[in-house]
């Protein structure tokens, strides 16, 4: 038979083990003394001098669990006001990250939403400067970046070595090029903006911008060049198989997320840190 003291103290455990239980999820219970439920679990052998009565035990733990039941409502709130505010501020969230990127490459996005800097299925690319640019071609009329023109031109001469003919049909584009593209073809031919979209990026949101970009063609079929049976040449079959040792990729291929029309013909240089940033970075996640 337990003494009464011993007993009542029992009793007191099994209470705010209910409600320690009850409010585990409850930040709150971590700042609560947690010298009591120990002291009270670990009975010594020779019962210590209760410093507290029954009725100021249970007074207490009416509080407490008053108190851990304010906490959650509040935590609950909070969790709400926290999330719509976070839907509402996507967009200008990834709107800010996304321009801290494009003004210095290196900057890292402070958070990990999505870039919703994006005109009509397109991604914002800042333009490559002249310096920065070489040529693919030897008249010089169509140009890369220095990089990317090198793996071109040395992915120009692995095809050639197996009969295959590759020809560059525009590479690096300003933002006047893109711009005549996008609203002059787009008058020319009566489209409405989203539909001249999906064959043509908006100026500042084409991927020719970066100097990374080239639309390939077939030296031996050049009634193919630009066009969806590209995907039936030589060189296409070539590049589908050869391209990634060389660091290209297709950016548009059939059902690609962005909604853009597929194109076979256009490649992306990856083969470096600038490229890969410029091309996944605060992106959204594919
Ligand atoms: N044709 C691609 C989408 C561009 O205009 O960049
Ligand atoms: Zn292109």
């Amino acid at each position: 038979m337990l003494p009464v003291k011993q007993a009542l103290t029992r009793a007191g455990v099994k209470r705010l083990d209910k409600i320690s239980a009850l409010d585990n999820s409850s930040d709150v219970t971590k700042h609560l003394p947690d010298d009591i439920p120990i002291a009270l679990r670990d009975i010594p052998s020779v019962a210590p001098k209760p410093t507290v009565d029954r009725s100021m035990l249970m007074a207490g733990l009416t509080t407490l669990g008053a108190i851990a039941l304010a906490a959650g409502i509040l935590v609950a709130v909070q969790l709400q006001r926290s999330q719509q505010a976070q839907s509402s501020s996507t967009a200008v969230a990834a709107n800010s990250a996304q321009s801290v990127t494009a003004a210095n490459p290196t900057a890292s996005p402070t958070s990990t939403t999505v870039n919703a800097d994006t005109m009509l299925g397109h991604f914002r690319y800042a333009e490559a400067t002249q310096s920065e640019l070489s040529s693919v071609t030897a008249d010089g009329s169509i140009k890369m970046r220095k990089a990317a023109a090198k793996a071109y031109q040395e992915m120009e001469a692995a095809a050639q070595q197996e009969g295959v003919s590759l020809v560059p049909l525009s590479g690096f584009r300003s933002l006047t090029d893109q711009d005549y593209l996008f609203f002059g073809k787009k008058a020319e031919r009566g489209q409405v903006a989203a539909e001249r979209a999906k064959v043509s990026a908006p100026p500042g949101y084409s991927e020719h911008h970066t100097g990374y970009a080239l639309d390939i063609g077939d030296g031996a079929v050049p009634a193919m060049n630009l066009s969806p049976d590209f995907e039936n040449t030589p060189a296409f079959k070539w590049l589908k198989v050869n391209a990634p040792f060389h660091s290209f990729e297709l950016s548009f291929p059939k059902n690609n997320k962005q909604g853009v029309t597929y194109e076979p013909w256009h490649w992306r240089f990856v083969g470096d840190r600038a490229s890969l940033e410029t091309f996944y970075k605060a992106r959204i996640k594919k």
